[in-house]
């Protein structure tokens, strides 16, 4: 009669995702072992699934796992399972949110002479990031030259060349970043829909001001006046302390809100879209404060009096 794997598979399971112990999948591994994400089609050995677990561990050192389910055929075996861990470290390039998240999945184990011989996985590390409302957007988010680029790159230049017709507003973008207020000068700005009120703002990735933003659950847009040419000159530069000669106040939870803007508001960050050197935030509307000083106008680097402007 052919003997039961599940505890060992489970025993196995449990020690290397929670406990970390890589080497004990040693022991339930065929020496030829692969493992193919059904998600990405990528296909490692045992030891690109150990680097696999760490990067996993490293990211969310809390993971808990339970095995949902073990159901045994002659040489296959599925395991459904599932985990809950928090985002505490950098995980595939996304800093840390500090939020918790749980993640399912069922692989697919296919057995020769009691061993695992290959493995199949519905679960690739993107799904952890999107139960985090993180996405990758398809063909951006790619590697150079790999997968889903499928159109060629647009020049540089005429890309510029585009964004010089384009007339926006300034804004700042907020956040506190512990008890430091922090923030860049954006006219990435723009709204999404009214109701429900979301706004979106895409930010780059290089930015000192990006970490925090990211792990924080709320920002604050202040959409600059025609009084603050010095403020955009300041939040586009990477002093040490840009709020340092600034009045401001925090909005109800407690994003910085700059003082004598057009405008600001405080959102509740939704979605973290990631667009390879930038990240697209979605954010829901809280609060927002209207003033009637008239607002910046900015075109091709240029800055300009909205209160001047002649009407077509
Ligand atoms: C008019 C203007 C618009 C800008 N828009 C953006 C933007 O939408 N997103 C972004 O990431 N940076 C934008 N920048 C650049 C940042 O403000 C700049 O890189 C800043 O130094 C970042 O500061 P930090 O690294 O301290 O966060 C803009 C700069 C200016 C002057």
């Amino acid at each position: 009669m052919q003997q039961t794997l599940q505890p060992l598979i489970t025993s196995t399971w449990l020690a290397a995702w929670d406990q970390g112990e890589l080497d004990a999948l040693d022991g339930l591994m065929a020496a030829d072992y692969t493992r193919t994400s059904k998600a990405t089609g990528a296909t490692v050995d045992i030891t690109g699934l150990k680097a696999e677990i760490a990067a996993v561990r490293e990211a969310f050192p809390d993971l808990r796992t339970t095995i949902d389910d073990i159901v045994e055929g002659a040489e296959t075996v599925a395991v459904f399972w599932t985990s809950t861990g928090t985002h505490t470290r950098d995980y595939l390039g996304v800093p840390a949110t500090g939020l918790s998240v749980q993640t399912r999945g069922s692989n697919i184990l296919i057995l020769k002479e009691g061993r695992i011989t290959r493995e199949t996985v519905t679960w690739d590390g993107s799904e952890l990031l999107a139960a985090l409302g993180i996405r990758p957007l398809r063909g951006i988010a790619a590697p150079e030259g790999g997968a889903g680029v499928d159109f060629p790159e647009l020049d540089v230049n005429m890309m510029k060349a585009f964004n010089r017709q384009f007339i926006t507003g300034v804004t700042v973008v907020t956040t506190m970043d512990g008890e430091t207020p922090k923030g860049l000068a954006a006219n990435s700005y723009c709204s999404v829909s009214i109701e429900p009120p979301l706004v979106l703002v895409c930010v780059q990735k290089s930015s000192s001001t990006y970490p925090a933003l990211f792990s924080s659950s709320h920002l604050g847009i202040n959409i600059l006046g025609t009084e603050q040419k010095e403020t955009v000159s300041v939040f586009a530069s990477k002093a040490q302390d840009k709020f340092a000669e600034l009045d401001w106040h925090e909005g109800p939870k407690g994003s910085p809100l700059l003082d004598g803007s057009a405008a600001s508001l405080e959102a509740e960050i939704q979605e973290r879209f990631q667009a390879r050197t930038h990240t697209v935030f979605i954010c829901r509307v809280r609060h927002a404060e209207i003033a009637d000083t008239p607002p910046m106008v900015y075109k091709a680097g240029r800055f300009y009096d909205s209160a001047e402007l002649a009407e077509l």
